[in-house]
């Protein structure tokens, strides 16, 4: 399998290919998504809520992104590593971002890193970008602003579409090599698609991005059965897991495993 690069991943939209990214938070499950040809592991901060129980990506660390990287870059072969920098590790001083983004990489083996927010991150994302460290935006519904949104809902209706735009402007002038467009109406996405030159991965976004990520744990069918109007659901592994847990309890209570056939 050829490596993937973030070169790779910005050429694809002059070629018209569509780029599906998944995110990834371990060892197994990375190395399932880069067999079977995912080109993109998004390590996002949604490890915080999905795989450790808080309620908003805001208490994710640093440190916590570092963790699940590295298990994702020892599982994967040829996909792109991109790793989220959580709240509060770029927001401060642009000293931060770049000592922080240079912990991702030199740390967790990240090969890009991911920022929100639009022309309030541009200064970071240059920045970081300067350092050679390819950088994947993030504008439209970013989760690390949920207290400013007032939840998590769809933005860019409206007026507030323009902003949305200059958003995604100001990110790719600063450097980024993609921008993920999350939680806004197909037609903005579609817009701020056709006017950038960079690919856009949307979530939420409507068909006409260059690429789409989902959260592996929705589309898998971990996360229970409310999900986003914008999730499919490729399996139903809680069902699997929960049948299986079942059965094995089950066994071993009435001594039916071990048996024979598992013993030394
Ligand atoms: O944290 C994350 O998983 C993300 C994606 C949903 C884009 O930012």
């Amino acid at each position: 399998m050829k490596k993937v690069t973030a070169v790779d991943i910005a050429r694809m939209k002059e070629e018209g290919r569509k780029i599906p990214v998944l995110t990834a938070y371990d060892f197994a499950t990375a190395k399932i998504l880069d067999d079977a040809g995912v080109p993109v592991l998004l390590v996002g901060d949604s490890a915080g809520m999905v795989e450790a129980g808080y309620d908003t990506t805001l208490p994710v660390t640093v440190d916590e992104i570092i963790y699940h990287t590295r298990a994702v870059a020892r599982g994967r072969v040829a996909a792109l590593v991109v790793s989220d920098m959580p709240f509060g590790s770029y927001q401060a001083s642009i000293d931060d971002a770049r000592r922080n983004a240079v912990r991702l990489v030199k740390e967790g083996g990240a090969e890009a890193v991911k920022l929100e927010g639009g022309r309030r991150t541009a200064e970071a994302v240059r920045a970081i970008a300067a350092m050679d460290v390819p950088v994947m935006g993030h504008v439209g519904l970013t989760p690390q602003s949920v207290h400013r949104m007032g939840g998590y809902k769809v933005q860019g209706k409206g007026r507030e579409a323009e902003e949305i735009i200059e958003d995604a402007i100001a990110i790719e002038d600063a450097g980024a090599f993609s921008i993920v467009l999350e939680g806004v109406p197909a037609q903005l996405a579609k817009d701020i698609t056709e006017r950038l030159t960079i690919p856009t991965i949307g979530i939420g976004a409507g068909p006409d991005c260059d690429g789409q990520v989902l959260v592996v744990n929705d589309m898998l069918g971990l996360t229970g059965n409310r999900v986003p109007k914008f999730v499919k659901r490729y399996a139903d592994l809680r069902n699997i897991i929960y049948l299986a847990a079942s059965e094995y309890v089950k066994d071993v209570e009435k001594g039916t495993f071990p048996t024979k056939e598992h013993s030394y």
